[in-house]
């Protein structure tokens, strides 16, 4: 079970500090499950463990086992919420080396920018690949996504056809609006649904997620099962021996005393890409008003041979939360070399994980003693269960956090500006004065 544990951060606490946050933190528990808040129309996300809709979760299983069976790879094409989650549990599911976990299609993922260079490459890597394609785009505008998927659906058509490239073709989308769901439902593709309630960076655990994640050979019931565990918790406890309360009312003290930035830590390069949904998370959820916690990472050992020197003696305004799974999947003992030239005999039969998790304890020390408070959550071991627990534990404490700050968790105005400004200058129609404007101030 996930368990969060704060120590190295106490000495950076009043005495009951965080105590002090826990009636702010019980509004704000309220208001996820009653609505009373900013964004209560985005709060599908809360039941979504328990509530998820079984006959769709039966099509996503059905329709996934039947790609496992016909294709290589798999090409998921979407962007921020509409691919993180899924690339961060199917990569923390991978093999390091290949990215891709053994004997199951392989995920591959589009739509996230708009490199020429990647795209030339995967439509070069497709070209001999039996493969499948998952368009996902809640809103079903979005361009990147948009135009990956009208390069990708063209290759696809060349080579099996339109009609067998029809039944190779997931919309992921809303149950009714949007340009995809339109063209989805002309061309006859099998769709899944993005619920209304449920903003894109929650949706890992609807199809968004579970259908990339159910081809790669992920078991996304045990997925549910964990983040089911992580939400019956989050329904019974309401007080600090919560994870998620502890955790918000953490970084919110420690943010509340000028630690503005959070470094989420990891020891396993396996986890970077969780990471990087979790900054989304929190990043966009939270950054409004000119306020917020900038979430930031960093991968263990190596990042110390890199941002280290920062987090031991840089500027105090961060905060550290690491995160720690007990048990590899494997033992690697380090071998005895009866002529111990490299002086590493101390180590001799010692399996790698235990120098890594002393790396993790002394590194933890070192950087509370140079000024940076940390925390600390740890799994068991990197199983669906424990991770639908974490993704639920985060997702929680992000709504508990962005109430506490008095900001709206569940919109993202300010993404609005670059596509603007984007739609101008690539000629969208509608946005010619934009672009005349635009033009002007580049070329002054
Ligand atoms: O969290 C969010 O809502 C965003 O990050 C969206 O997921 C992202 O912008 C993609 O949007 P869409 O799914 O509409 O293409």
């Amino acid at each position: 079970m996930l368990k969060f544990n704060c120590k190295n951060a106490a000495s950076f606490l009043s005495d009951g500090e965080l105590e002090a946050l826990q009636a702010q933190l019980k509004i704000a528990d309220c208001a996820l499950h009653d609505g009373t808040n900013l964004g209560a129309d985005f709060l599908g996300w809360v039941d979504l463990p328990t509530e998820y809709d079984k006959a769709e979760l039966q099509k996503i299983k059905e329709c996934a086992a039947r790609l496992r069976r016909e294709v290589d790879c798999l090409v998921v094409i979407g962007i921020g919420g509409s691919y993180l989650g899924a690339r961060a549990v199917h990569s923390a599911f991978a093999q390091s080396l290949t990215g891709q976990i053994k004997n199951s299609p392989e995920i591959i993922y589009s739509g996230f920018q708009l490199s020429g260079d990647y795209m030339n490459e995967l439509l070069a890597y497709l070209k001999d690949k039996r493969f499948a394609i998952n368009v996902i785009s809640k809103s079903g505008t979005t361009t990147e996504p948009a135009v990956s998927f009208r390069i990708l659906r063209s290759l696809l058509e060349k080579q099996v056809g339109s009609d067998k490239a029809k039944s190779l073709i997931f919309a992921t989308t809303d149950a009714h609006k949007g340009a995809l769901k339109k063209f989805a439902t002309e061309k006859g593709y099998q769709t899944f649904v993005v619920p209304d309630n449920v903003g894109g960076r929650f949706t890992v655990l609807t199809a968004v997620g579970l259908f990339p994640l159910a081809v790669s050979g992920v078991n996304v019931d045990e997925l549910l099962a964990g983040a089911g565990q992580m939400q019956k918790l989050c329904a019974e406890t309401k007080d600090l021996s919560n994870p998620a309360w502890k955790y918000a009312a953490l970084r919110n003290s420690l943010y509340r005393q000028g630690k503005a930035i959070e470094i989420l830590v990891n020891y396993d390069l396996r986890l970077n890409y969780l990471s990087e949904w979790w900054k989304q998370l929190y990043g966009e959820s939270e950054g409004k008003f000119k306020r917020g916690i900038f979430p930031a990472a960093v991968s263990n050992t190596t990042d110390l041979h890199s941002m280290g020197q920062f987090i031991q003696e840089g500027s105090r305004n961060l905060f550290e939360t690491v995160l720690w799974i007990n048990n590899s999947n494997s033992v690697c003992l380090i071998p005895d070399d009866p002529q111990n030239i490299d002086g590493l005999n101390f180590l001799s039969n010692k399996n790698l994980q235990e120098v890594n998790h002393n790396a993790m304890l002394g590194t933890s020390l070192a950087h509370a003693d140079g000024g940076v408070p940390n925390s600390l959550i740890t799994l068991d071991k990197i199983s669906e269960n424990e991770l639908g627990q974490l993704l639920y534990f985060f997702e929680y404490a992000c709504g508990l956090s962005g109430y506490l700050n008095a900001v709206n968790p569940f919109n993202q105005p300010g993404v609005e500006h670059y596509k603007q400004n984007m739609y101008a200058l690539i000629g969208k129609p509608g946005f010619e004065k934009q672009k005349e404007i635009l033009e002007a101030r580049l070329n002054k």
